[in-house]
């Protein structure tokens, strides 16, 4: 068989979910078509039916769907619903790409070990719930950290939580805001988020 068609068969299905932007997911996607990461992204599912994530989804071919407390407003069948869709498209990762909301017990637990998150900061410090977006950075600053970065960890029933996969190390510099900080480190996420799922991709 030839190697091209090798590769193809062992292709990892990925699952993103994202809220808003989704720049992380943007540097999936280009990775994916690059073949930097030997994957496909086969879903990717929002809370947010306005989010740009979903746009870029659609402009790269990807099914997308939107599942939120509107869709679904029991707890548990949100949950199913979810979980349901990962499954319906063959997923095997799911990767969290600026995800704001808490994942259910059927999805935790299906996909255990598998789910990936990116969070700005070095975990486990500036974690936790209400720790996002420029929170984060604010509190980096506040605390006058010399370095942040990007941290990928596994995603369990508490926020910020799981083991942590990978970090990326940020300086910061004398004259930073946040907007600076999170400027430096969405840059390396992508990076982050590349590299990692790459290798993930490779087993
Ligand atoms: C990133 O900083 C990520 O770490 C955080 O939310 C932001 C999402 O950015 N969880 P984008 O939507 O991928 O552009």
């Amino acid at each position: 068989m030839a190697p091209s068609l090798l590769r193809r068969y062992s292709m990892k299905l990925l699952g993103v979910l994202a809220s808003h932007g989704g720049s992380n997911l943007q540097a999936i996607l280009d990775a994916c078509a690059m073949g930097r990461i030997n994957a496909r992204v086969a879903v990717v599912i929002s809370n947010n039916g306005n989010a740009l994530a979903l746009e870029r989804a659609r402009q790269a071919g990807v099914p997308v769907a939107v599942i939120n407390g509107k869709t679904h407003p029991d707890d548990t069948l949100r949950d199913q619903a979810l979980c349901g869709k990962f499954r319906s498209h063959g997923v095997e990762i799911i990767a969290l790409a600026g995800y704001m909301k808490r994942l259910g017990s059927d999805t935790l637990n299906h996909y255990r070990g598998k789910i990936l998150n990116v969070h700005p900061a070095l975990l486990p410090k500036f974690g936790g719930q209400g720790m996002y977006g420029h929170y984060v950075h604010e509190a980096v600053l506040a605390a006058g950290e010399i370095e942040t970065g990007a941290t990928i960890h596994l995603v369990d029933e508490v926020y910020d939580h799981g083991a942590i996969v990978a970090q990326a190390r940020v300086p910061v510099l004398k004259d930073d805001t946040a907007a600076t900080i999170a400027a430096r480190v969405l840059v390396a996420e992508h990076r982050l988020y590349v590299e990692t799922l790459a290798a993930w991709c490779r087993q």
